[in-house]
């Protein structure tokens, strides 16, 4: 197959670990007979340096023509500052998941046993394991409701955001997350905040009713207060968690840092239609950025999650994660990643290694 891919390898470190990434699938390309056109997109503080905006005209459309979109990481303390939307960073990330329909953010966050000992958690509690999967809402909430501000009288200024979820929106979420607990551990804990908030009681009602379409799916509701907690204390309860926008955002941080190893954690965002978009969760670190210091190994994964959930090839996802693990084990480390004392390698050689397993 000849699949279009576009690159947005945006601000720091990102255009070097998409660069490792790309050279990975090209390695693919070649074992299993694909081949792969890249369409480069200019997004983030990059593109707000050179157009003005971060989120340049034109943009969705040119992803649009593509199979999937890859990215590396945007924004950065440069574009950190400035009041008009235009020319924040995160803007351009708002606005390509909600242009592309990108409702569904699948964040995994697995200890990988080569690195158990990078889990900050105690250890009987790491030896458990740690194997979840963050199904975050990602195109609704109170990320894209109204904003306003407006004077007071006696008060000062005022600000507002406004948090609304629809049936349908809590519908075609929870959906994924049951039909993802099925290929996977088969329970399922839905996250909400239901003894306060409206838009809560509704998505437990909705995810009630869905429940009783998946009888084989075990399935819970969790405050999320309770839930940030249950990630410190018990992680290995969790198969697949499916929660809000924000609530999302939030208890996927907490996920990844209890792997011990942000570096190495990918995400896919997905619609009901092409192209997904895959990109590591960890951010641009402008201060490595340029030095081959960075992990290239979270945009690698994000690529097999490419293959699986948008070409629907497990087999190349499952050749990318397997040549991700023999490197692990084989003990080699980028400086994240290494112990005190344990000599760290770069970018470029990471990639490489990776390759030399394919
Ligand atoms: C993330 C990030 C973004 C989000 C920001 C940068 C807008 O934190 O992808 O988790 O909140 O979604
Ligand atoms: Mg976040």
């Amino acid at each position: 197959m000849n699949y279009k891919i576009a690159l947005i390898k945006g601000d720091g470190i990102g255009p070097e670990v998409v660069g490792e990434a790309v050279k990975v699938m090209d390695a693919i390309g070649v074992k299993f007979g694909h081949t792969f056109a890249y369409t480069d997109i200019l997004m983030g503080g990059c593109a707000i340096d050179a157009v003005g905006k971060s989120y340049p005209d034109g943009t969705a459309e040119a992803c649009k023509t593509c199979d999937a979109v890859l990215l590396g990481a945007v924004g950065g303390p440069k574009w950190g500052h400035s009041t008009n939307p235009d020319q924040r960073p995160e803007t351009a990330l708002l606005s390509i998941r909600k242009d592309l329909g990108l409702y569904a953010n699948l964040r995994p966050a697995a200890l990988r046993p080569a690195l158990a000992d990078a889990c900050p958690l105690k250890k009987e509690t790491a030896d458990k394991g740690i194997d979840l999967m963050i199904v975050r809402e990602l195109t609704g909430g109170v990320y894209f409701g109204k904003k306003d501000r407006y004077p007071t009288p006696d008060r000062g200024e005022e600000a507002s955001d406004l948090m609304a979820y629809s049936e349908q929106e809590i519908e075609r979420i929870g959906r994924r997350a049951f039909e993802l607990a099925r290929l996977r551990r088969k329970k399922l804990a839905s996250v909400d905040k239901a003894n306060v908030l409206e838009t809560s009681r509704l998505w437990r009602q909705v995810i009630h009713r869905l429940a009783q379409e998946y009888p084989d799916v075990a399935c819970e509701d969790v405050l999320v207060d309770n839930a940030a907690m249950q990630l410190v204390r018990d992680p290995g309860q969790f198969d697949v968690i499916v929660t809000e926008n924000m609530f999302g955002d939030i208890l996927s941080d907490e996920a990844s840092m209890i792997t011990g190893s942000i570096g190495l954690l990918p995400s896919a965002s997905i619609g009901d239609r092409a192209p997904g978009l895959y990109e590591p969760i960890h951010g641009s670190a402008p201060d490595i950025a340029g030095q081959d210091k960075a992990n290239p190994i979270a945009t690698i994964l994000s690529v097999a999650m490419m293959f699986r959930y948008s070409f629907h090839l497990s087999g190349e996802a499952q050749a990318i994660e397997d040549a991700v693990d023999a490197v692990l084990n084989a003990g080699w480390r980028t400086a994240d990643i290494a112990k005190p004392g344990e000599t760290a390698i770069g970018t470029l050689k990471m990639g490489e290694l990776i390759r030399a397993q394919l």
